[in-house]
């Protein structure tokens, strides 16, 4: 009886665990893969679109907003602005507004002076990420 969990045991289980959970995590690795191309959106992916991706990269917008949960968590999060604020003209009315004093608790964008071509690609970037199957997430339209 002196012997009830031996350094086999141990050795044996931490192999073992290990060895599944890693299979399971390539498991699952290869179940999101798979789910992909029925839920990013691709097809809507035009030249408009990946104008305004690259606009959106060049300004550093995640800088300070959050784009589906990655960036920054200085500004509102992004992935369903385009729901938020009522579609395109939503978004190029505020991007074109901004800045703006005076909200309680907020700071303000500052400006970009985007021509009416890069605002109307910012908006088309935007809606595509808002219509991606991202299983409702953000939870909420607040972001
Ligand atoms: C210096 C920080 C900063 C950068 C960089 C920035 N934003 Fe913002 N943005 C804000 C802040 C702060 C707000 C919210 C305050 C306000 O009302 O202006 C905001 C709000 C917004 C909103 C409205 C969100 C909502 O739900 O009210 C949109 C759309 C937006 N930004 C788009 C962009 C885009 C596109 C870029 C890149 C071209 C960008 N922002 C870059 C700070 C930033």
């Amino acid at each position: 009886m002196s012997q009830a969990f031996t350094k086999a045991m141990a050795r044996n289980i931490f192999y073992g665990g290990s060895v599944f959970f890693m299979l399971l995590f390539l498991a699952l690795t290869f179940d999101t893969h798979t789910a992909w191309p029925q839920r990013d959106n691709h097809e809507n992916l035009t030249e408009q679109v990946a104008h305004g991706k690259r606009l959106w990269e060049e300004n550093n917008c995640i800088g300070c907003h959050t784009l589906l949960g990655e960036g920054a968590y200085f500004a509102p999060e992004l992935g369903n602005a385009f729901k938020r604020l009522g579609g395109a003209d939503g978004i190029k009315g505020f991007i074109a507004s901004r800045p703006k004093d005076g909200i309680p608790g907020r700071r303000s964008m500052p400006q970009f002076n985007f021509s009416e071509d890069d605002l109307n690609a910012i908006a088309a970037f935007l809606k595509y990420v808002s219509e991606m199957n991202t299983a409702s997430w953000p939870p909420n339209i607040q972001g």
